[in-house]
């Protein structure tokens, strides 16, 4: 069973780690998803933490997810990056997956935008185009709070009717209409992968209610919502899902396509954090 307070003390122990290193206070969590590797360049950066340099601090494993955090300001917010995210599929339990999440808003943050690279089960949004999270699924992944309560983090029993802030979703959507870059509301499904989706899941998903599905940020919503935190979940639609797709997917295609509309995702992220600067 989870050591709740061991876990918390280790937490506390890694902010007084990163506190000897930079005071900086953060007020915005940034998760950078496959597409916006590159972000921290348009960040005006105070300090860089490798996950590595935190003694039993989770390290990713994926392509492109290199493990820092970047502290820095953007549009003249504190914000704090996640570069590269640690995925239920690598293999950790749910409780590591979610605790540089947890970190960074021990260390101050109480918004967080979560990026992501999903497959669409919509027909009515395309390929290139970004979907914002009005809800999520999360029911075939296991619950990051499952374990004892850290109450010191949020209560037992945590409401989820608004897991993702209706104040930047739609804020989200005007910068769409603003920019000319095709946005649309739609419903997350997480889902563990590593291997994607068959046919009949995506009909099942379908039929559930789900837009779009990907292998990491529902957890990090729930876990966020848990601690009280503003929540954007914003998606790169990297592919249409099988049996809708009229190609094989492969991982490859999924970052060739994020790469290739990053500068979009870049926009939506950064003119987000600069009106909730204002
Ligand atoms: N399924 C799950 N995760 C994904 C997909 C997909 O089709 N595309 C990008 N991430």
């Amino acid at each position: 069973m989870l050591d709740s307070k061991a876990y918390y003390n280790r937490l506390l122990e890694y902010k007084e780690e990163i506190r000897k290193r930079t005071d900086f206070v953060p007020e915005v969590a940034i998760v950078l998803g496959s597409g916006l590797g590159e972000f921290a360049k348009n960040i005006d950066v105070k300090a860089v933490i490798d996950y590595g340099d935190l003694e039993g601090f989770p390290v990713s494993t994926a392509p492109g997810h290199t493990g820092q955090f970047i502290f820095g300001t953007l549009k003249g917010v504190n914000v704090i990056c996640m570069k590269g995210r640690i995925h239920y599929y690598e293999g950790y339990d749910m409780s590591e997956v979610v605790l540089p999440l947890r970190l960074m808003y021990v260390l101050g943050a109480r918004t967080v935008i979560i990026t992501n690279a999903v497959g669409c089960m919509n027909e009515n949004f395309s390929v290139g185009s970004f979907m914002v999270s009005r809800d999520c699924i999360a029911s075939f992944v296991p619950s990051p709070l499952i374990g004892p309560n850290i109450d010191e983090l949020g209560p037992r029993f945590p409401d989820m009717s608004e897991i993702y802030s209706a104040d930047l979703r739609n804020k989200v959507m005007e910068i769409g209409r603003e920019k000319g870059i095709e946005v649309n509301e739609g419903v997350f499904i997480q889902l563990t992968g590593p291997q994607y989706e068959t046919a009949s899941e995506i009909r099942m998903y379908k039929a559930m209610g789900a837009d779009c599905c990907g292998m990491s940020s529902g957890v990090e919503a729930i876990t966020a919502a848990h601690m009280g935190m503003k929540v954007c979940g914003i998606s790169c639609i990297t592919n249409m899902c099988t049996g809708i797709s009229k190609t094989k997917l492969s991982g490859e295609e999924v970052i060739e396509i994020a790469n290739k509309v990053s500068g979009d995702f870049e926009k939506l992220v950064t003119e987000l954090v600069e009106k909730i600067g204002k």
